[in-house]
């Protein structure tokens, strides 16, 4: 999306920052190399000339890779071709699977199917009117607790996104509070759980099956077991009657398969934590990137606390507002373009497909690429700058709608983009509106990538009562 020089000193963006990326290679880089790579940071391993290639087709341990990195690749895979594209690769199954089993994320085919018709309406976007005013609840109650933590505090603002989101995904899916206990246990759990394991696993790579063990496995398991105790909790609970009995989550108990059969425990469980997991993290990490991005840019921060000064003047966000914290939204959409939670989206060819021009073999592993895309030389001007208004329409034109996809696209889109979208924009204008959050002195802030990604954790930053302008 272009951004002329003439509109570039018209809107003043000039001054724009460029946040951290993992650092670029300059040349080709050895296989030991690429493999600690893919093992302790996998966007580490793209070049500067990725940014500018369209697919790259590469060998690697005995796979063969295709990354697209245009808009033609996401149509070709994730549309036309999603049904020969499948998820459940190998490496898919070695990182998700002990901790989702057959949820709806990492499932294909009929169980997909099924699940998707029963988990999106869940979290379907038709219910945020049920939602956001728990969203603005939780949101004012972060607010108190930030006023009590003392002018000036120091927070893990990463964490404390975690929380804020695993609370707000808890009252308004499983209709009960999570408590601090379970929060910290849950948070803790995934964040474990994401230093275990690898979004691309070698080993498994090469073939190595999945009961043979791995460095990290024995840590892999305690780290599933944190995660599932906590959700067999929530579990118990809505079963003991000990919750919302409206909450959303009874419509997976309600649920029946094609057959007529209700999910089993075990599918719920796996459902719940999809849910869980989907919901909280990816949402977390875009609110501290977002906080972080803003605190880091004096003019995005003043025309952002404008819009919330004259939207909200003081008042909680609730829904109606939402539609008018137009800034708020472009710093968000910003953000996502600039680190998608999701930056790698893994398919495997169940058979022999072809993908912009070039034949794909079955068994070959496609990476469609939010990471590379996001920052396409060709795709956007200035892109690894931070320039919220390039998502105004009187400042640049919409990018292709394939060209920007932090919540993928397709049948397997993300159910949730409204959920998410709406809790970010109250959240942030919550949060902002009444702190100025500032990176703690001598913090340094890097990208990681396992998983999902996020800034390193911790990311320690100091939290400021607003004075009134
Ligand atoms: C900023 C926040 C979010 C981002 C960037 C995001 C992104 C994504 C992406 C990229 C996928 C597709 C992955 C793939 O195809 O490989 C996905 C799937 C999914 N997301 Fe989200 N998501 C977010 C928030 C949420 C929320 C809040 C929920 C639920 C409340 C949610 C529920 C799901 C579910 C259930 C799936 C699986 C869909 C399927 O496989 O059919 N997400 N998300």
């Amino acid at each position: 999306m272009h951004l002329s020089p003439e509109t570039i000193a018209a809107h003043g963006l000039a001054d724009s920052i460029v946040p951290p990326h993992p650092p670029r290679h300059p040349g080709r880089i050895g296989v030991w190399r690429q493999i600690l790579l893919v093992w302790t940071n996998v966007l580490a391993v793209f070049q500067e000339k990725d940014f500018a290639t369209r697919r790259i087709r590469q060998g690697f341990l005995g796979q063969t890779l295709h990354v697209c990195n245009h808009p033609d690749g996401v149509r070709e895979t994730l549309h036309r071709q999603h049904a020969t594209f499948e998820k459940k690769s190998p490496p898919m199954r070695h990182s998700l699977a002990p901790l989702l089993g057959d949820g709806l994320f990492v499932s294909d085919g009929t169980t997909w199917a099924e699940r998707r018709a029963i988990v999106a309406p869940i979290v379907h976007g038709r219910n945020i009117h049920t939602f956001a005013p728990v969203m603005r609840e939780v949101a004012g109650e972060w607010c108190a607790h930030w006023r009590a933590a003392g002018d000036g505090a120091t927070v893990d603002l990463l964490f404390e996104m975690g929380e804020l989101t695993a609370e707000i995904i808890c009252r308004t899916v499983f209709g009960s509070r999570l408590g601090r206990e379970n929060t910290h246990e849950i948070i803790a759990g995934f964040a474990q759980y994401q230093r275990a394991v690898q979004l691309f696993d070698p080993l498994t790579l090469l073939g190595l099956p999945d009961w043979m063990p791995r460095p990290r496995s024995r840590r892999t398991r305690r780290a599933r077991d944190r995660v599932h105790r906590v959700i067999d909790g929530i579990i118990a609970r809505f079963e003991a009657g000990g919750t919302d009995a409206h909450a959303v989550i009874g419509q997976l108990f309600a649920a029946r398969d094609t057959a007529g059969r209700p999910l089993s425990r075990r599918a719920i469980r796996n459902e719940a934590i999809v849910i869980f997991m989907a919901g909280h993290e990816t949402t977390a990490n875009t609110l501290a990137w977002a906080i972080y991005l803003v605190s880091q840019s004096s003019r995005v921060r003043g025309k952002l606390l404008a819009e919330l000064d004259c939207v909200l003047g003081g008042r909680l966000p609730d829904l109606a507002d939402v539609p008018r914290l137009v800034y708020t939204r472009m710093v968000l959409e910003e953000t996502l373009r600039l680190y998608p939670p999701v930056p790698l989206l893994g398919r495997t060819a169940s058979a022999a497909g072809t993908v912009m021009g070039r034949d794909v073999a079955p068994g070959d592993v496609l990476i469609i690429a939010p990471w590379l895309m996001h920052r396409n030389r060709d795709l956007w001007s200035m892109p690894d700058h931070f320039v919220p208004e390039r998502f105004d329409e009187a400042v640049a034109p919409r990018p292709n709608k394939y060209a920007n996809i932090p919540f993928a696209s397709g049948p397997r889109v993300c159910p949730g983009m409204t959920f998410a979208m709406t809790e970010a924009t109250i959240c942030l204008a919550a949060l902002l509106q009444s702190f100025e959050v500032r990176l703690a002195e001598g913090a340094e802030v890097e990208v990681d990538c396992r998983l999902t990604l996020r800034p390193s954790a911790p990311l320690p930053m100091t939290v400021h009562e607003r004075r009134a302008a």
